[in-house]
């Protein structure tokens, strides 16, 4: 069974006793809000930067060749993280910054802060660029255009002309919000997916493109090629064939045309804004026995960047566990995907967060998922075998 750890205790002291490499490592730490927010844990600091130093060292030697930090932070103190982290990982590693607009957690009278910012660096960004590496993240627009045609094509008991007429209805209000290259897939086709069709011709004259004559279905007889012959070589065009991406006309005095799924482009690269209301605490509140923690961040939000900067597999270190949502995402990811994410997580004991939060969370994580999570696995003190007791005798 996968097994998470959970290591108690001040991270400065348990930093040190961890080895890595960690493909990401997670900082939510204290925003140090000074009261305007209120928290169950302490979160006024007068030097937060001189708390968040001798912590972050420990990034470079923790961090995997490829991997990546995100650091959430508000306002406050965004500008000095990022300093503190361009002094450790380096300014040339920062990947970039997310504003986050979820809703409001204040009522000032001059500036209502809706947003986050999720600050993202590679331990290596040139080595990222070497190898080629992208991060895609599904589009939600495109989604709900792919949910629609599947309506429409449950809807059309498998007419694919009032499949058609019935989602270009839905579409036709939304032509002037949605971005203008995808509202160009309304079509449906025998299959009930959603495409457009794409000019099949080459755009300069290159020998190795394909010239061949495709012939028409229905007719028997070959169908025009393109001056500059197709935008692909033979093997192409096979595949294209094959997998039905090639649309014919009604006869053969038509020029195919090329056939470009939605559902295979329904993915962009991130965009460094993006909105979603805050949703963490009521996620939390819904979970039985678990006592109140302001502020979790949402697992819907860390799972959509987790898998965007990391793999299936990847290794985990989130040095400000608090109420434990990276393991709880870590644990749901792997069952949604089959990986074998693992999260290290250290948790400051304070407020009662772990009796009456963490623990309960993980207890019921575990249930759900079934991973495990074992307590202090490293260096482990008499406060971590207590709550390893109380853990497992509460299971
Ligand atoms: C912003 S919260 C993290 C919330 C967490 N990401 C979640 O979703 O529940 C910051 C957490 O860091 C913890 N913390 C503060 N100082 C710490 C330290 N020195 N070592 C470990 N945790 C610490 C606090 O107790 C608090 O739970």
């Amino acid at each position: 069974m996968r097994t998470h750890h959970v290591h108690v205790g001040d991270n400065l002291d348990i930093l040190p006793t961890l080895d890595g490499p960690f493909d990401l490592i997670y900082l939510d730490p204290p925003y140090n809000t000074g009261g305007r927010v209120v928290t169950g844990y302490n979160d006024r600091f007068e030097d937060w930067t001189g708390f968040m130093a001798p912590r972050l060292a420990h990034l470079p030697r923790l961090l995997a060749e490829h991997g990546i930090v995100i650091a959430s932070i508000d306002d406050r103190e965004c500008h000095h993280l990022r300093v503190l982290l361009d002094d450790v990982l380096g300014a040339r590693n920062h990947i970039g910054t997310v504003v986050w607009d979820g809703s409001t957690l204040n009522s000032s009278r001059l500036l209502s802060v809706s947003h986050d910012y999720l600050i993202l660096y590679a331990k290596n960004h040139a080595a990222l660029k070497t190898a080629g590496t992208t991060w895609r993240q599904p589009r939600p627009d495109a989604e709900a255009m792919l949910d629609a045609a599947a309506r429409s094509w449950r809807h059309a008991h498998g007419d694919r002309a009032v499949a058609q007429q019935h989602f270009r209805a839905w579409l036709a209000p939304r032509r002037s919000t949605l971005p203008r290259g995808l509202i160009e897939y309304d079509r449906i086709d025998d299959t009930g997916t959603l495409y457009r069709v794409g000019d099949p011709g080459a755009p300069s004259v290159q020998a190795s493109r394909s010239f061949r004559h495709l012939t028409h279905p229905t007719t028997g007889r070959p169908c025009p090629v393109p001056k500059r012959g197709w935008r692909m070589n033979d093997a192409s065009m096979d595949r294209m064939l094959a997998d039905g991406l090639i649309e014919f006309g009604p006869d053969h005095t038509t020029q195919p045309k090329l056939k470009r799924r939605l559902v295979d482009n329904a993915t962009a690269v991130p965009r460094s804004v993006f909105r979603q209301e805050r949703e963490g605490a009521r996620h939390l509140a819904g979970i039985d026995g678990v006592g109140e923690f302001p502020f979790p961040k949402d697992h819907t939000v860390l799972a959509r960047w987790f898998t965007t900067v990391t793999g299936p597999n990847a290794r985990i270190l989130d040095p400000f566990l608090g109420s434990g949502t990276s393991i709880e995402v870590a644990m749901a990811l792997n069952a949604a995907d089959g990986g074998t994410r693992t999260v290290t997580g250290i948790a400051l004991d304070e407020g009662g967060i772990i009796e009456n939060v963490l623990v309960p969370r993980l207890r019921y994580c575990e249930a759900t998922y079934r991973e495990q999570v074992s307590w202090g696995a490293v260096g482990a003190g008499p406060r971590d075998v207590e709550l390893r007791r109380r853990h497992t005798t509460a299971a």
